[in-house]
């Protein structure tokens, strides 16, 4: 893993079919993450109020310093987005291979955003 830890980005606000507003999808994408997380030092969870993909929930975001930043869409898997959080710690600056990819990374991505100018290497 990295040295430094990833945010990984939850909308709290994302709605499913059938969602009513006291526990959306995107509130229980994130308790699930947050059971599955517990104890692991290297993602860092985060919840959001809106990602601004609101037509394909859940929306998720990873984040590093010195990383590209990964906005990805209808996620549903909380196990697929472990897998996607921990293949971006891993790399070096954000990108992770094609092939090395969950769908989550391919299908869902939905944007991809430069480190900081100042950060960048
Ligand atoms: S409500 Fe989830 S991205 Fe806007």
């Amino acid at each position: 893993m990295t040295a430094h830890p990833v945010t990984l980005h939850v909308c709290l606000a994302c709605r499913a079919a059938g969602d009513d507003d006291t526990l959306r999808a995107g509130a229980r994408l994130h308790a699930a993450l947050a059971a599955r997380l517990d104890g692991q030092g290297d993602v860092r969870l985060s919840g959001v109020e809106c990602l601004s993909v609101c037509k394909r929930p859940v929306t998720v975001a990873f984040a590093a310093p010195n990383k590209w930043t990964y906005i990805a869409a209808d996620a549903v898997d909380p196990d697929e987005v472990i897998d996607a959080a921990e293949r971006y710690a891993a790399s070096e600056d954000g990108r992770v291979p094609w092939r090395e990819r969950p769908p989550l990374l391919k299908s869902g991505l939905v944007a991809r955003i430069p480190p900081q100018p100042e950060t960048r290497r």
